[in-house]
């Protein structure tokens, strides 16, 4: 049994739940005002028997002991795990030499920065020579407790006090220079990276500082900002200024503001916008805009209307703004964001800053305007389009238009969601005044170009007219949490198994708005274990940049938790998932070992055995929503009304289909021949 599975046994979800809010029994279940969310009457439900959780109204969302408290803390996998191991008593594997000295030599630098920062504050509040600080502060209007609050510092005009202090607590200069403090030059002199700045200590989310952004204090001082070098601590992919302190404005407002810069951030919460955040000068990954969906789904970006040459960029052409010590930076990307709308089912928004005005500007002259321009935000979609169609006027050429609405296509049709992408090239249609269906032709001969289909499957389905066999009962719970992982275990031998996998799924939709959610393409949902859901959401996410190659990408971004959960994957015999495969299944997935063992070779990505596992994988997630459908409908009287509306029978409608669907393509992969 593995170490999750253990907490899992013996803990007990009501008890942990119980925790966070007040549980009422409501039948065999239990319910609740759901924490995730703001509601009136309960729509958050505790099954007992499946030890699983789930929320029927607004976020939708549901999982395990694990998820639950991930959810509630904001915790990624392995600190859930430690926690709840803590607390069932359950101990945890110890490090690998490895690990533990990388673990302890963060901790170190990890202190290091905090001295720092201490230091620094210090100097601020009482140096004599930062006098010109404390006013350059007061001069930008922010009080002694936003000081207080963000920990902001003075770092001296001096070359080596921040060094020479944190020598005295014992740091190596080795040591400072890593924590990007010091700069070691080529002559081996070591010097303090900050000096005569007003210096503003970047936290992660959970209020560890990472590093810092150093402001210089005279107008013409170049660079205006000095940021610490990036690096495992500082990384400015991941960081989000101001997360630490906004986390609990942002899941109560169930939105995230996202402002360019650091000195917004400071002068919105000060007035009371606890929801701000900043990027950090670069364009928002997706790691970042995961953080903030762990909090709330709408995000607003507060953007500088030239932030990155936002028009040009719209019109492909390839414009970035250049900041002033060379970096080449769009802290804008549309295409991007597009994406992960569908993707992360974030709902996006957006709105231009006045010209020539940033947050901080307007927050102070006028809150209220602030909090007017925020209700006017749009999606993002219909920005792209605002955006990106602003030089056209009505004289505009035939060419113009058609070259505009070619530039736009990509951006607009990124998302992952059907019915998103189809409203979007409705928009765009008539902004361009050309015929829709002209642009639905255009997107799809580029698509054609790029992803390959798998013809013969729909050619079957089409013969295949024969009703829907019954489905397969569910299998019991211990074999179907092996055959998750051996789902896992053969995407991680191969990967690329997951666009087969997709492709598979996105055909079998077969342009039916009603089953778009129900088939969509691989999701962690389709693993019931948390820590295989966050090993699979690292996978999805090595597969989708370009910096590294996948699978070093993966490794490199596998918590050590989580690092144990792969490592056991691997190394579990194939004779133990077999026993809870099909049988004909299992024999052939001998037959692929064997031969990949023989020749050395990895089999095709879409070998029959896999394309089962994955519809079956599917079906399992669809069972487990039917069972919570059908409980809403026997408890109804218990819970809130929103849930037996139109909803319920819709969900029900497309859970039926797709089951349907699903068998029958369970039935015409077994027909196929073998691989
Ligand atoms: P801004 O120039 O808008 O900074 O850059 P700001 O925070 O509004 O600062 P003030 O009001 O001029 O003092 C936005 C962000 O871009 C990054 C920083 O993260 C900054 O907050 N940036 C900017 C740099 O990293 N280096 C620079 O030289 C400039
Ligand atoms: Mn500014």
């Amino acid at each position: 049994m593995s170490v999750v599975d253990d907490v899992k046994a013996r803990l007990d979800i009501l008890d942990v739940v119980s925790g966070y809010v007040s549980l009422q029994k409501a039948g065999r279940n239990f319910k609740a005002l759901c924490p995730f969310h703001q509601e009136k009457t309960p729509s958050f439900v505790v099954f007992p028997d499946t030890q699983t959780w789930r929320c029927f109204g607004a976020c939708g969302e549901g999982g395990d002991v694990f998820s639950f408290v991930m959810k509630a803390e904001g915790w990624d996998f392995g600190e859930a795990l430690r926690v709840l191991a803590e607390r069932a008593g359950v101990e945890l594997k110890p490090l690998t030499p490895a690990q533990q000295q990388q673990a302890s030599e963060n901790e170190r630098l990890q202190g290091l920065l905090e001295e720092t920062a201490r230091f620094f504050h210090e100097q601020l509040l009482t140096a004599p020579a930062a006098q010109g600080a404390r006013d350059y502060v007061a001069g930008r209007g922010l009080r002694p407790e936003t000081v207080t609050a963000f920990q902001l510092g003075y770092a001296p005009d001096d070359w080596r006090q921040a060094l020479q202090h944190l020598q005295m607590l014992g740091y190596t200069q080795d040591e400072v220079v890593e924590a990007g403090v010091a700069i070691r030059n080529e002559q081996g002199n070591v010097y303090d990276r900050f000096r005569h700045r007003l210096v503003i200590p970047i936290r992660d989310g959970r209020g560890r500082t990472a590093g810092f952004g150093a402001r210089a204090l005279e107008k013409e001082a170049v660079p205006k900002y000095l940021n610490s070098p990036q690096g495992p601590l500082f990384d400015k992919g991941r960081l989000l200024y101001g997360l630490d302190v906004a986390r609990r404005a942002i899941r109560e407002t169930e939105t995230a503001v996202i402002v360019e810069g650091y000195m917004d951030v400071l002068q919105a919460h000060q007035a009371g916008f606890a929801n701000v955040v900043a990027q950090m000068g670069t364009a928002l990954t997706e790691d970042q805009l995961r953080q903030l969906n762990r909090y709330a789904h709408r995000l607003i970006l507060a953007l500088d209307p030239d932030a990155a040459g936002i028009n040009a960029t719209m019109r492909g052409l390839n414009v970035a703004r250049e900041t002033l010590d060379g970096e080449r930076v769009v802290t804008f990307d549309p295409r991007g964001m597009m994406r992960y709308t569908g993707l992360l089912e974030l709902d996006i928004r957006v709105v231009s800053l006045p010209e020539g005005n940033d947050p901080d500007d307007l927050i102070r002259r006028d809150p209220a305007a602030w909090e007017a321009l925020l209700a006017r935000a749009i999606p993002v979609a219909d920005y792209v389009i605002q955006r990106g169609t602003a030089h056209l006027t009505a004289q505009s050429s035939p060419q113009e238009r058609e070259q505009a609405a070619r530039a736009l296509l990509p951006i607009l049709t990124a998302t992952e969601s059907d019915i998103q992408r189809s409203g979007n090239v409705q928009a765009l249609a008539r902004r361009v005044r050309i015929d829709e269906r002209v642009l639905i032709q255009w997107s799809q001969r580029r698509q054609a170009a790029r992803t390959r289909a798998l013809p013969s499957l729909r050619e079957q389905r089409r013969l295949a007219e024969r009703p829907a066999p019954a489905t397969a009962p569910a299998s019991p719970p211990g074999q179907s949490a092996l055959r998750e992982g051996f789902c896992l275990r053969l995407l991680l031998e191969q990967p690329e198994r997951l666009y087969a996998a997709n492709r598979l799924l996105r055909e079998l939709q077969s342009d039916n708005a009603l089953l778009a959610d129900v088939l969509a393409p691989l999701k962690a949902e389709d693993f019931t274990r948390s820590d295989y859901q966050a090993v699979f959401q690292v996978l999805v996410r090595a597969l989708d940049q370009h910096e590294a190659e996948p699978i070093e990408y993966f490794y490199a971004h596998l918590s050590p938790e989580l690092r144990a959960v792969v490592d056991e994957l691997r190394v579990t015999p194939l004779e133990e998932f077999e026993q809870a495969l099909p049988r004909a299944l299992a024999t052939e997935l001998r037959s692929i070992m064997r031969d990949q063992a023989r020749m050395n070779a990895l089999p095709e990505p879409d070998t029959r055995a896999w394309l089962q596992e994955v519809l079956a994988l599917r079906q399992r997630l669809l069972e487990r929503q039917r069972n919570e459908l059908y409980f809403i409908q026997q408890d109804a009287q218990a819970l809130s009304g929103d849930l037996t509306g139109a909803g319920y029978h819709e969900a029900l409608q497309a859970n039926n289909r797709a089951m349907q669907v699903i068998a029958r393509a369970l039935h015409e992969v077994n027909g196929l021949r073998g691989p």
